[in-house]
């Protein structure tokens, strides 16, 4: 029997509907702007493997909890972790989650609308206009980033308020697979230039020296970042997930897909960045450094477009732009769906009501990030690297000790018969148990001991 799930909250109108929606949310400017700086920063390929075990060790078990605990309740992480009769401390869990994903929203609307006015400097730069270019081009622009921000907040609560079959799904169908097929275009541009291979060099050369436990922090912040991981969001996915959804399979395909995403986004950006450097940008300070890692992406991009072919140049300038755009926004979407569920849910909201309180509430803080742009780093640091992992070890506690795997496991039953016989059903629960909430104390606990030391 389904546990209290009121009519009114929507479903997907079909599988391949949800893993889209789930890949768009995990797949947007966590896998192009920051995993390929945090690459670069951090050693190249060393990065690259404790991230990938980041996402299959930590990141793929606890997705498949909070989808779990989402279809079984059909709730929003609030009212989801204060079922099965859990401990009253759990709510706090549910707004920690809530509001992590208000602070990153915040941050993440003003580099999306960075993405936005560069589609406009790709345009105005290439009609030989430089003074436009440059305007619109300008991260450190306060009040230009302001109005795009303000423009990437309507987008976003504009679809939120289209409910969850017509506005998400939809969006996203179209946008996944056209990104895909830019990223790779643009691979293959990447590497005609000079300067390319030294960047794959530095990008799949792994540095082992530079493997710490920092480095394990970071890795696994982004791995969660990335994933969509650690406040709920696919929590509130999975209250719209119908029982003949292959739970398992499903958050295998996402996880893959935004694994896959990054990895390219890696090879087309690392490359660009040591083609920039050929053609005289810096991008690496004396101590070897990568210099302002946040703006990166915006730098070494541009400059590969500007040295094409200007039709050609144009073209893909926009369309890159516009698609990652389009990435950010089903990102956008995703997080701004948790708080905006949570008000309709407990406090009976209509739906669009809800979506322009939160819209506007958020906005405010992102309007004071365009102003100041170190707040990125510091919200990042604190509601992403630290909050998220902090709310997946809170999703495993309440999965191992409150649910209980097994229950956890007649849910999954459903759209995967037979998986307690299955190798998933022998190793996730060990994993849920063990493995996941282990490592990130561990982490933790090492990241704590080394600023305190
Ligand atoms: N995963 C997205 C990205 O990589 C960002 C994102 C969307 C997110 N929803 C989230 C991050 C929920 C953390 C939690 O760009």
């Amino acid at each position: 029997m389904e546990l209290n799930k009121s009519d009114n909250r929507g479903n997907w109108s079909s599988k391949l509907g949800f893993i889209l929606a789930a890949a768009g949310s995990a797949i947007g400017l966590g896998n192009i702007w920051a995993y390929p700086s945090k690459v670069a920063d951090n050693g190249g390929a060393a990065f690259i493997l404790i991230y990938v075990l980041c996402c299959f060790l930590v990141g793929y078990p606890i997705m498949v909890s909070e989808l779990a605990i989402g279809r079984k309740t059909g709730k929003s992480p609030f009212g989801a972790f204060r079922s099965f009769g859990a401990p009253k401390f759990f709510g706090i869990v549910g707004l920690w989650g809530i509001l992590c994903g208000f602070m990153i929203l915040s941050f993440y609307n003003v580099v999306a609308g960075w993405t936005l006015s560069y589609v406009f400097e790709e345009i105005f730069f290439f009609a030989g206009n430089a003074d436009l270019a440059n305007w619109f081009g300008d991260l450190g622009n306060g009040h230009k980033n302001a109005v795009f921000s303000i423009i990437f907040m309507f987008l976003t609560i504009g679809i939120i308020t289209g409910g969850v079959a017509e506005g998400i799904e939809k969006a996203t169908k179209i946008m996944m697979p056209a990104l895909l097929a830019i990223l790779l275009f643009m691979i293959a541009f990447v590497f005609t230039q000079d300067g390319a291979s030294e960047g794959l060099i530095y990008y799949i050369k792994p540095d082992f020296s530079k493997i710490t436990f920092d480095l394990f922090f970071k890795a696994m912040g982004q791995a969660f970042f990335s994933l969509s991981l650690g406040m709920g969001t696919l929590i509130t996915y999975g209250s719209y997930l119908n029982k003949k959804a292959n739970i398992p399979q499903a958050a295998f395909y996402v996880t893959m897909a935004d694994l896959s995403i990054a990895f390219l986004a890696g090879l087309l950006i690392i490359p660009a960045m040591f083609v920039a450097q050929s053609s005289g940008v810096t991008i690496f300070d004396e101590a070897g450094n990568l210099i302002a890692s946040t703006t990166l992406v915006f730098n070494a991009l541009p400059n590969l477009f500007h040295s094409m072919h200007p039709l050609l140049g144009l073209f893909s300038g926009v369309l890159f732009f516009l698609l990652l755009s389009m990435a950010a926004l089903t990102s956008t979407i995703s997080l701004l769906e948790v708080p905006v569920s949570y008000v309709i849910d407990e406090f009976k909201v209509k739906r669009k009501v809800a979506a322009y309180i939160i819209g506007f509430a958020i906005l405010s803080v992102s309007l004071a990030i365009a102003y100041n742009l170190n707040l990125i780093d510091l919200f990042s640091t604190i509601f992403n690297d630290i909050g998220l992992p902090l709310g997946g070890f809170m999703i495993s506690i309440f999965l191992v000790y409150v649910w209980k795997t097994n229950n956890a496991l007649i849910e999954l039953n459903n759209g995967y018969d037979g998986i307690d016989s299955s190798f998933f059903g022998k190793l996730w629960p060990f994993m849920v148990k063990y493995i996941s909430p282990v490592l990130i104390g561990i982490v933790f606990f090492q990241t704590i001991y080394s600023l305190i030391r």
